[in-house]
């Protein structure tokens, strides 16, 4: 049977959003049990194009879309990388940190080498330790003893061609079981839809995956049971409908998706400890919270730190994933660790979740993915109810993070009798009308964006983010995006910092972007800043709030956004600042759903 091909490439579009740099197809050629393989530079289309001009396929079959990591983002070293006599084909996610060191002893053995990968050096080893020891469960023990870092890594041998090999150490897979048919990925989205099962396989583990069954290992080649679960999520074409991008179709779910969200919450109020898994007693007790999170996840903890500490008065330290585990942790009994993460993969993210356990924190996962590995690790989960994220920059799951951890603010504060029953109803009618002035807005200015002010805002190479209190996390958001999908540099400075150093950048080359407050306290001393800059020749664009009359007569651009709760002035903000920089990129025509060289889900450290 001949059909692993389109199998497998579905399975790789479906998960497309781990990488587009490079992708990789191998199978065993039926007829002469060959190992045959299709490599392209680029996104996955390349690959499907050439395969259909080439085409090879066989009864087991492997693909891979790549992030790069390690060597550029060239056709030679997209996966799937072999060993010196091509009848190894190893696919592969995570890092081999010590791949420098084993690549130089295999080279001195006599191994060449064709990519930059740390992959390669995989390929490499599992032939000689197969060369030892035949017994493919044996030969697989003794290879994972060789690697150092977070991993999963997939096999096809032409010697055992009825196989595939599956290997886990903290980076993510699972094993798709149906009637005759397995499939083997780093998400089950992959075959969602296709088989009924799925084997989480555990933390240090390999797996021999045949058509027929599976063989289960830990590292050191003890037999460990299989634990079968249902496959819960299901697969939908998702379709831009009438947007150009992806990113313009989930900018205007975003109010749908706080009502979701809002929704969802309310309808848990009372069961929300059980679900996060601590008990009431222990929100009461709270004296600290911890958030975390990596890029836009972390930028909506900056601005939820302000929510935990003035609505229910509770120190908060945010943490950012990447920094976590070199900084020192100080754990307390009456704390809350929450991982923030649209996809629940972000390996930076996940480490700290693991690193958190070890000092009996509680940990919780604030995700937007039902079957994610942050699902399943942490000790308890809240869901946003953003719906799926297809372009890489993050639109609705950011909103929706916000709203929920408004949410959450409000009912722990509710639960430490801080605010009322009806204060917790409020909250979530204040949420509704910020989503109400999010979606306006972007309608107020969507027309002078498209023909005015994108074409004039792409022309500048650089722009200067300002914003004070939770309106500087804002910014960085704000630049963050910018830079992520338009290709401009953005740099966000708290606007009180102006002063000590970048207000030398200021010229007419750099526009300055000017988030306000509705704080009158903090409008007036960003007024000041604002003033400071135009003191100096500057060009300033402001998201103003009503009434903020100064602000607008000042600046050179300005957005006038309706009043909100003060709090949540972010997230009245949230869609015109990304409608904005979503026209700017369109006008520079990147590709604004794939930006190069990023991964909508970051699963290596
Ligand atoms: C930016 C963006 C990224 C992610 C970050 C964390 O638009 O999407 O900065 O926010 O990679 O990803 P998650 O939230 O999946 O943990």
């Amino acid at each position: 049977m001949r059909e692993s091909r389109a199998i497998v490439l579905e399975g790789l579009s479906r998960l497309e959003y781990r990488g587009y740099d490079s992708a990789g197809f191998a199978c065993i050629d039926p007829e002469d049990n060959r190992l045959m393989y299709a490599k392209a530079e680029g996104k996955l289309s390349r690959l499907v194009a050439q395969l259909q001009e080439h085409p090879i396929d066989g009864f087991a079959g492997i693909g891979h879309t790549r992030w790069s990591t390690h060597g550029a983002s060239s056709e030679q070293n997209a996966h799937p990388h072999f060993d010196c006599h091509k009848q190894i084909s190893v696919i592969h996610n995570g890092i081999i940190e010590n791949h420098h060191e084993l690549k130089r002893q295999l080279e001195s053995e006599g191994h060449h080498f064709h990519s930059q990968t740390d992959t390669e050096t995989i390929a490499h080893l599992f032939e000689v330790v197969l060369a030892r020891t035949p017994i493919l469960s044996d030969a697989i023990a003794q290879l994972v003893t060789h690697f150092q870092g977070a991993y999963a890594f997939v096999s096809l041998l032409q010697e055992h061609p009825d196989v595939i090999v599956a290997v886990r150490k903290r980076s993510p897979l699972c094993i798709g079981i149906g009637e005759g048919q397995m499939f083997v990925a780093s998400d089950m989205l992959a075959f969602a839809g296709k088989v009924p099962k799925v084997l989480f396989m555990p933390d240090e583990s390999f797996a021999l995956v045949r058509k027929e069954g599976i063989e289960l290992y830990a590292f050191d080649g003890t037999p460990l049971p299989i634990m079968i679960q249902d496959v819960d999520v299901t697969w939908d074409l998702y379709e831009k409908q009438d947007h150009e991008h992806f990113m313009l179709k989930e900018i205007y779910e975003q109010k749908a998706a706080i009502h979701d969200t809002v929704d969802f919450l309310h309808s848990v109020k009372d069961r929300v400890w059980d679900d996060i898994g601590v008990t009431a007693q222990h929100i009461r007790d709270l004296s600290s919270m911890n958030l975390i999170g990596c890029g836009t996840s972390w930028h909506a903890g900056y601005i939820a730190q302000f929510f935990f500490e003035a609505i229910c008065m509770i120190p908060t330290q945010l943490h950012l994933g990447s920094e976590f585990r070199y900084l020192p942790f100080f754990p307390s009994d009456n704390s809350l660790f929450i991982a923030i993460s649209q996809s629940g993969e972000t390996a930076d993210t996940l480490e700290a979740i693991r690193m958190v356990q070890a000092h009996s924190v509680p940990t919780v996962a604030l995700t937007n993915v039902s079957s994610s590995t942050m699902v399943r690790e942490a000790d308890g989960f809240l869901l946003t109810q953003a719906g799926r994220e297809i372009a890489v920059a993050s639109t609705k799951a950011f909103s929706t993070q916000l709203t929920a951890l408004y949410w959450l603010a409000h009912r722990i504060a509710y639960e430490k009798k801080i605010i009322s029953a009806e204060q917790l109803e409020r909250a979530q009618e204040d949420l509704l009308v910020a989503a109400e002035v999010l979606e306006n807005s972007i309608e107020n200015y969507k027309l002078q964006i498209i023909k005015e002010l994108a074409p004039r805002y792409a022309r500048y190479r650089k722009m200067l983010f300002l914003g004070r209190h939770s309106s500087y996390p804002f910014a960085m958001e704000a630049a963050l995006k910018l830079k992520e999908i338009a290709y401009i540099f953005a740099t966000a400075y708290p606007a009180g910092e102006l002063k000590h150093g970048p207000l030398a950048l200021i010229d007419t080359d750099i526009p300055v972007i000017i988030f306000s407050h509705q704080e009158s306290l903090l409008y007036q001393k960003l007024l000041v800043n604002a003033q400071e800059v135009k003191a100096r020749g500057g060009h300033i664009v402001a998201f103003a709030f009503e009434g903020q009359q100064e602000l607008i007569e000042l600046a050179d651009v300005v957005f006038v956004i309706s009043r909100v709760k003060p709090l949540l002035g972010p997230l009245a903000m949230t869609g015109l600042m990304q409608f904005f920089f979503y026209a700017i990129a369109k006008e520079l025509d990147r590709p604004i759903d794939k930006p190069r060289n990023l991964a909508k889900s970051v699963t290596v450290e």
